[in-house]
């Protein structure tokens, strides 16, 4: 199923949370394209795009936490870091998926480790930085 983004997700009303929408819309294709039985290139451009977002959002939002001296950014770049060592790992369990036996086991669990990671990175990480951002504003 896929994951559908909630008001209770909010952060900022802003930058981050049309960051957040936007890896939500990506992890769901990358979950459509292994339903679809999708492998091969088509997998790996979402893969990559997925790739590519998280670090362009990890980024634009540490350059927010920067900006308003945020007490946690130590703490959230070191999480992002991991974040990023996580998703990777994720990755190379996905594009090392093989056969039909294998897949069918397999892609629910790392589809699910996927939205687990997003989750936990919004609902989890996040929100920690959400009073700053509001104090800020
Ligand atoms: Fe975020």
């Amino acid at each position: 199923m896929v994951i559908v983004w909630r008001s209770k997700m909010s952060i900022d009303k802003d930058i981050i949370d049309e960051d957040h929408k936007t890896l939500i819309k990506i992890i769901n294709s990358v979950e459509t394209a292994l339903r679809e039985g999708k492998r091969g290139k088509d997998l790996m451009n979402n893969i990559q795009e997925l790739k590519k977002y998280t670090d362009d959002h990890f980024e634009r939002e540490e350059s927010i936490l920067k900006k308003i001296k945020c007490p946690n950014y130590d703490q959230q770049t070191n999480k992002h870091e991991y974040l990023i060592i996580q998703l990777n790992d994720i990755i190379s369990d996905l594009l090392g998926l093989r056969g039909e036996r294998d897949t069918d086991k397999a892609i629910p669990k790392l589809v699910k480790t996927l939205k687990s990671w997003l989750m936990g990175h919004v609902l989890k990480d996040d929100v920690k930085i959400k009073p700053f951002i509001e104090a800020a504003k």
